[in-house]
């Protein structure tokens, strides 16, 4: 197994086309990483209102959806240093298909804390996934647009990060280490297929 899927828990790699389309349409990249970063904030705030039990949970999602903003903003100025527009949001059918087949292969529902500790892995799983195609395109981008590639480089780092404060978080919610491991278990299986299903378009989650 390769670095990268050891640390954060991925069952398959990223096929090598889609880091050929992404280097070859940086700007279609940029935008589509703008508006994955404000998604990520938004969720992170919309996750935070259904923890209003578990403090600790929620003042790290709040400082999530901060730094999340924070990126926003730093991909936005990338944007404007290259004279390209913000442009409309694509959709992510990797986040939503991940959380739809995660939803609907959910073993318990007797609780709001079962739900949460989902959503918490689920969160964790696509932030390992960013973390690894951000890998890629520091690795890709390298000889050819140092600056982005550098750039990459730095914000891979924070997506590993995100992974374990994710787990962390639904360690918190749930109270049981065993019970999140199944779970990181199970929804790893279904982004792996969700990944295997992917075009290899050239979005961050393509
Ligand atoms: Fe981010
Ligand atoms: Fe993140």
């Amino acid at each position: 197994m390769c670095e990268t899927r050891a640390v954060l828990g991925l069952l398959c790699e990223t096929d090598p086309r889609w880091a050929v389309a992404a280097a070859n349409d940086v700007g279609r990249i940029l935008v589509d990483h703008a508006h994955c970063e404000m998604k990520a904030a938004s969720n992170a705030l919309a996750l935070s209102t259904r923890c209003v039990d578990f403090p600790n949970v929620l003042d790290g999602l709040v400082a999530l959806a901060e730094e999340e903003l924070t990126h926003f903003r730093q991909v936005l100025a990338e944007l404007r240093r290259r004279n390209l527009a913000l442009g409309p949001p694509e959709e992510d059918w990797y986040a939503a298909e991940l959380r739809r087949r995660s939803s609907k292969a959910r073993e318990r529902h007797d609780k709001a804390e079962f739900v949460i500790t989902d959503r918490l892995v689920v969160g964790a799983l696509i932030e390992a996934r960013s973390c690894e195609r951000f890998k890629l395109l520091r690795d890709y981008l390298k000889d050819q647009d140092p600056s982005l590639s550098a750039f990459y480089g730095e914000l891979l780092a924070s997506e590993a990060r995100h992974y374990r404060t994710f787990l962390d978080m639904a360690l918190e919610v749930s109270g049981d280490a065993a019970y999140v491991e199944q779970r990181h278990q199970a929804i790893a299986q279904i982004e792996e297929s969700v990944v295997r299903s992917l075009s290899s378009a050239p979005t961050i989650h393509g």
